[in-house]
């Protein structure tokens, strides 16, 4: 599918009449929210897994040497814990076109760890977005991370930066832990954090 995704998530309206949304954050958004939010709460969302399955070609890749950034895949039992941002509709345009990358919005209901629950927002990458690089094995997706960097900085951050702030969380996620693992096993070239700063 090659599409603007920032036309199609304008056409969302979903939430038109809502003075605030609530957005489950997944991947970046957990350890940098460069937006304006009323409320940040710990949360997790029932049905899907997060997987380093989406290619980066805008921030943390490039064309050539395309980077991997999280997307959540549907599965059945998964529980994909995150940080829920209570924000105003207008911090969507931003949002779209940081993630225009083929990141669609999706409704969906977010659990908070008090037991309370609110429909609120994802974005997702699916299946049939053009930059979908798709599974595969995590030794394999940690030599991409290691050799891939872009606008927003080296991939390896990204990853890094992720699994520390899922730590913080008290969350488990087999599958981030385990491409962290195997990067830090290629050596302190691979894992950068900025340029010249490494972990
Ligand atoms: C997130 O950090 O939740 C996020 C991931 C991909 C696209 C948009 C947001």
């Amino acid at each position: 599918m090659s599409v603007n995704t920032i036309a199609i998530n304008r056409q969302m309206s979903h939430f038109d009449d809502h003075a605030s949304v609530w957005l489950f954050g997944y991947g970046s958004i957990i350890f940098k929210a460069d937006f304006p939010y009323l409320e940040r709460r710990p949360a997790h969302i029932r049905g899907w897994a997060r997987r380093f399955w989406q290619a980066s070609h805008d921030h943390r890749g490039t064309p050539d040497a395309p980077g991997r950034v999280v997307t959540l895949i549907a599965q059945e039992g998964a529980v994909c814990a995150g940080m829920a941002y209570l924000i105003t509709p207008e911090v969507f345009a931003h949002l779209d076109h940081r993630e225009k990358n083929g990141y669609l919005r999706l409704a969906t209901p977010i659990m908070f760890e008090d037991g309370q629950q609110a429909e609120g927002l994802i974005y997702i990458a699916a299946e049939d977005n053009q930059a979908f690089a798709g599974p595969a094995g995590e030794p394999e997706i940690a030599r991409q991370i290691a050799g891939a960097a872009g606008p927003s900085g080296p991939n390896s951050e990204y990853l890094l930066k992720l699994a520390q702030a899922l730590r913080e969380l008290g969350a488990e996620d087999a599958h981030v832990f385990a491409i962290e693992r195997h990067l830090l096993q290629l050596g302190p070239a691979a894992a950068v954090l900025s340029s010249g700063q490494r972990a």
